[in-house]
């Protein structure tokens, strides 16, 4: 009788083994991932058998969906149009809630380990910073390998974006900072100005944050069907998340900003608009440490993380750079 632990495991590891390059492998908060890709909290990642798909998949880590106190169905549907060069998505936090992630990991560590370590992302997007404090602490305590503090979503009616609040972002980020030896990151939103970027910058150097992921979608942008005279989405009045392609130059912008404002021992993972290994060499030239996929993941699958990492590999031989290190930050200036 076949054993499907067993082909979990072996899928995993040939998964895994498959990215193991000394080229593309990379660390984020010291913690070593086999390549420099893997999955943005949003698409493809709220079900355990998502995450163990994941798990044994090409993708350097397994990140889960942003998670609230309680369980929730998400916004109204539909709420996730594909557009030409991207997506345009309002989900609003569908997710099984934190205690049944909290249960899970010990099940997905399981499952990719020992014999291929890969870490595990925990992603939490509370609606108030009690809510916060009560997840990342609960998450400090588990198998987790990061935890990533959502302060950015953009989708949850009546709730502002705490990284566009400076304050409370610096308040959260004294007590968050404060209950645990894991590393923390946050998911910032895109900023727009270079004002915002110092400023933000000046705040994270203040507190033991780990990482920054940069950026979430753009948030309340509005697509219309002339066709049919309506917003294509349902949720906030048509309002909802940009993706995709349509935001690559804000992320790579940010990216670049924050790795020139923030000491190299905080690393930055990029996301917004990676579909190829040309796409993740951008982010590296950016200064990223990493990069995460999410709008090719929802509509390529599974299989977009082997492909993105060997063109990556590809494009990193022909260059003759060895490692992630040797091209990090390595934009050129005309
Ligand atoms: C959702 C969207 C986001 O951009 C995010 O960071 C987290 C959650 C959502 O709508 O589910």
């Amino acid at each position: 009788m076949s054993n499907p632990t067993h082909n979990e495991n072996t899928s995993s590891i040939e998964a895994v083994n498959r990215c193991v390059n000394k080229r593309i492998s990379t660390r984020i908060a010291q913690v070593p991932l086999a390549s420099f890709i893997f999955n943005a909290s949003g698409p493809r990642c709220t079900e355990e058998d998502e995450l163990n798909l994941l798990g044994a998949s090409a993708s350097a880590a397994i990140m889960t969906k942003s998670c609230t106190l309680e369980p929730r169905e998400g916004n109204a549907e539909p709420r996730y149009q594909a557009l030409p060069l991207g997506s345009i998505q309002s989900m609003g936090l569908h997710n099984l809630g934190y205690k049944a992630y909290l249960e899970m990991l010990p099940r997905l560590k399981q499952a990719i380990s020992p014999q291929a370590d890969k870490p595990i992302v925990v992603s939490v997007s509370g609606f108030s910073l009690a809510d916060n404090l009560t997840m990342v602490k609960a998450f400090q305590a588990s198998c987790a390998d990061l935890i990533e503090v959502n302060f950015s979503c953009p989708n949850i009616e009546g709730k502002a974006q705490v990284g566009y609040d400076f304050e409370q972002t610096e308040r959260a980020l004294e007590q968050l900072c404060q209950l645990g030896s894991k590393p923390i990151g946050l998911k910032l939103p895109p900023y727009f100005d270079f004002s915002h970027f110092i400023t933000m910058a000046n705040i994270i150097k203040k507190f033991p944050v780990s990482f920054i992921t940069c950026i979430n979608s753009v948030g309340n942008t509005l697509v219309i069907d002339p066709e049919t005279e309506s917003a294509i989405i349902k949720p906030k009045g048509g309002f909802g998340g940009l993706c995709g392609d349509y935001i690559k130059p804000i992320g790579l912008a940010n990216v670049r900003a924050f790795s020139q404002l923030l000491p190299s021992s905080i690393d930055i993972i990029g996301v917004g608009g990676i579909k190829t290994g040309t796409d993740a060499f951008e982010y590296l030239l950016a200064g990223a440490s990493a990069v995460q996929v999410a709008t090719c993941f929802e509509k390529e699958g599974i299989e977009c993380f082997d492909r993105i990492a060997k063109e990556l590999d590809s494009i990193m031989a022909a260059k003759q750079y060895s490692s992630i290190a040797a091209a990090k930050g390595k934009l050129k200036m005309i």
